[in-house]
């Protein structure tokens, strides 16, 4: 095995769980309120659950609070240490579900299995393992969860591919982090995982590399020395996102058709020609989302105007089928179509709503759109005339 994080860096859990055993609390700060089970005020199961589960709790958090798990959930607890959260997340799935939780020092694996065992927790099982190689199959959990363990990992990339793969379409995480807030400053940081914290920025972007959507980081509770503690959550989408072929027509047609029949989509009144459509779109950044191999959605981006200096500004058109509303789809595409566009060298991607359409507003701006201003009366639509806002969004890459 070869651990994310060095064996040196593993030692200080291994001396942890032995103090754990012997009756110690092992929380890796001098605060109880910034690491450890003073995170769990409130969670009433704690007092049910063995007393070394929660005195080995080194963690950032209380990730279980910051994702909702079902009945039913499989769960994958990265970095499981004592155990405490696959423990809570078992109760919370119940018997028709199951919690594994994974961790690197053998003597957390021990003592993990030994707080489940005087729990009585049977739904559960504790890997020996590296959370950069995860030894379960692909598209296998529904929710993962951690607690601040991504924080030690070197290569986060692999780390945040493995939670990619082995979540299904639609699985959802929740993790407790420490983040870098300010790198000048971590040279006085309370704990020793600061040359590894991730900023904000690069977190969140790293986690839309491996292709998750809905992206939220929050910071919680300043440590000091530049980092902070953090909660992340993200989505793995329910589609596939790939190019849009000529083929695809008739199904983009029939959803830029069904987009126009809601009266508030665009000022066109009819779907154009394929030669039409073709001709007034980028041919290299046209996207669809696909579930079954049926398209359900698509994005393309249009030229503003043949003058250099615009160059790099683009404007957007997104569609999803009216069936499909509520899996994340627009997102999924907004998403895909900013990181290619960016990819090409587009610094400016701008586009307009009309007001009344607020869900295309919020899926605008959960990805990065900022609206500009209101364009009053500025075109007629079936004899009524009508605002639209104009939205844009600026690269902080470009
Ligand atoms: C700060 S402790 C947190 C433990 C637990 N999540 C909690 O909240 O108490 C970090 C844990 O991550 C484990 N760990 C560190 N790097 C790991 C890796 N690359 N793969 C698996 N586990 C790792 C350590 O063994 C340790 O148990």
């Amino acid at each position: 095995m070869t651990p994310g994080t060095s064996p040196g860096g593993l030692e200080r859990y291994a001396v942890a769980a032995r103090r754990a055993t012997a009756g110690d609390d092992c929380s890796c700060s001098e605060s109880p309120a910034l690491f450890g089970r003073g995170h769990y005020g409130g969670v009433d199961e704690l007092d049910d659950l063995p007393a070394a589960a929660s005195r080995s709790s080194m963690g950032c958090g209380n990730p279980v609070a910051v994702v909702d798990l079902e009945p039913g959930d499989t769960v994958l607890d990265l970095g499981s240490g004592g155990g405490l959260d696959v423990l809570l997340s078992a109760r919370r799935v119940g018997p028709g579900g199951f919690v594994y939780g994974i961790d690197a020092t053998g003597e957390m694996i021990e003592l993990a299995r030994r707080n489940a065992a005087e729990a009585g927790v049977t739904n559960v099982e504790f890997l020996h393992g590296d959370i950069t190689r995860t030894p379960l199959p692909d598209a296998s959990v529904d929710v993962v969860i951690s607690n601040c363990v991504i924080v030690l990992a070197h290569d986060k990339h692999a780390v945040l591919s493995e939670i990619a793969r082995v979540l299904r379409p639609g699985g959802r995480v929740g993790i407790s982090d420490i983040v870098s807030v300010d790198p000048a400053a971590t040279s006085l940081a309370p704990v020793d995982c600061a040359d590894t914290a991730s900023s904000v920025e690069r977190y969140e972007d790293d986690l839309r590399r491996v292709g998750f959507v809905l992206v939220k980081i929050v910071l919680t509770d300043p440590l000091g020395g530049g980092l902070s503690n953090a909660i992340v959550q993200a989505i793995k989408p329910a589609v596939t996102i790939r190019p849009m072929r000529a083929s695809d027509w008739p199904q983009v047609r029939d959803i830029y058709a069904a987009g126009i029949a809601t009266g508030n989509a665009t000022f066109e009144t009819s779907a154009p020609s394929w030669e039409g459509w073709d001709r007034t779109h980028l041919p290299d950044h046209r996207l669809v989302a696909t579930a079954d191999d049926i398209v359900i959605g698509w994005a393309a981006l249009s030229p503003v105007s043949d003058r250099c200096a615009y160059a790099g500004v683009a404007e957007n058109s997104i569609y999803v089928h009216p069936d499909q509303r509520g899996r994340h789809v627009g997102t999924t595409l907004l998403d895909a179509l900013v990181a290619e566009a960016e990819r090409a060298g587009y610094w400016t991607i701008q586009t307009g709503i009309f007001p009344e359409n607020t869900a295309s507003i919020a899926v605008h701006e959960r990805a990065g759109f900022r609206v500009i201003g209101r364009r009053e009366r500025i075109g007629q639509l079936d004899g009524v005339w009508r605002d639209t806002l104009l939205l844009e969004r600026r690269s902080k890459r470009l």
